[in-house]
């Protein structure tokens, strides 16, 4: 008794994915160079350019793919001996798409839920409740074939979340999306993270959208890690800040001006201002919500910039 509870309460602390030393050596590219990552629960970005190694860590996680060195635990299972168990507990939305053209979303998830283990009835109802949380509620019974790129991501999403797993791998689930229907799915993560208390691991290769969402944020760049922390860190320490308000160049200078009066370096970048990172202890978002009152402007949005990915890749590339 005393050795089960000390056993789960160590398991309980243990992070939900942590990687040795991982290296992925194609011959031609190497897609990871030794990495060594920890990863806890709540939702985690992982962010990089194309071709960083981000969908490779994935595919290696998953046992998909065999490291050339290193190792990994995900949820305490080693990759190397438990690969089967691993994809069991694990939901995985691939990058690419997965889906037989030539049945309904329906069909599919239910199909999935089945094999999963699930009673018909179950699985059927696990399925329409799927379905209507991602948002394919009136396509359901139409062909995956033809749904748009925006509908195949849901459907993506969904078969990765039927069979409740213990943890779920996103790889780029908002590419091909227009402005809104990202927004959508970006929020849908996270409520797996927050609202379902499922940990995600999430790609994209735009750090901005990613760390709205994301507890934590791993960098990676041509293999490297780059960068592991917390967003809230993240953002303190290279996060500039972009400021919008309603009107032209007048309203955006009278802001500029008046921030920079209050002792912030910032200048405009088209219709926004771009806030530097303030001094320590500073609250950014009250001044500047006090400022814009003040001089009787209407805030349209703050929001952390999503041009300073490539600030933090020159900032931090000395591993070459
Ligand atoms: N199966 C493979 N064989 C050879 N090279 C690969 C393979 N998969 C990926 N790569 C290469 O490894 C690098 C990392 O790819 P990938 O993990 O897909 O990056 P990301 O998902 O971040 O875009 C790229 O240079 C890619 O071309
Ligand atoms: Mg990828």
């Amino acid at each position: 008794m005393t050795a089960d509870t000390s056993q789960s309460a160590s398991v309980t602390a243990a992070p939900v994915i942590r990687t040795a030393g991982l290296t992925m050596d194609y011959g031609r590219v190497v897609a990871l160079h030794d990495l060594t990552v920890e990863i806890d629960a709540g939702v985690t970005g992982l962010v990089g350019a194309n071709g960083a190694g981000k969908s490779t860590l994935i595919k290696i996680l998953l046992g998909l793919q065999t490291p050339t060195s290193g190792t990994a635990q995900v949820l305490g299972h080693d990759i190397a001996t438990a690969d089967d168990e691993i994809r069991r507990v694990i939901g995985y939305m691939p990058e690419h798409d997965c889906l037989p053209p030539d049945v309904n979303a329906s069909e599919f998830v239910v199909h999935l839920a089945r094999m999963s283990g699930l009673p018909a009835a179950a699985a059927r109802e696990r399925a329409a409740d799927i379905l209507r949380l991602v948002g394919l509620d009136e396509e359901r019974y139409r062909l995956l074939g033809g749904y748009s790129t925006g509908m195949k991501q849901r459907a993506k999403l969904a078969q990765a979340l039927v069979h409740d797993p213990a943890l779920v791998f996103l790889d780029e689930p908002t590419n091909g999306l227009d402005p809104a229907s990202r927004l959508e799915m970006l929020s849908l993560v996270r409520r797996i993270g927050s609202d379902f208390g499922i940990p995600v691991l999430v790609t994209s290769h735009l750090l901005g959208e990613l760390e709205k969402i994301s507890d934590h944020v791993v960098i990676l760049d041509g293999g490297h890690l780059l960068r592991s922390s917390a967003t809230s860190q993240f953002l303190d320490a290279t996060g500039s800040l972009l400021v919008e308000v309603l009107g032209g160049a007048a309203e955006r200078d009278l802001l500029g001006n008046a921030l920079a009066a209050a002792g912030l370096s910032c200048r405009p970048r088209g219709q926004l201002v771009t806030i530097d990172p303030p001094p320590d202890g500073l609250d950014v978002h009250r001044l500047v919500r006090d400022t814009v009152a003040d001089l009787e402007l209407a805030l349209v949005r703050i929001q952390a910039d999503q041009g300073h990915l490539e600030d933090v890749f020159t900032q931090g590339a000395h591993h070459v």
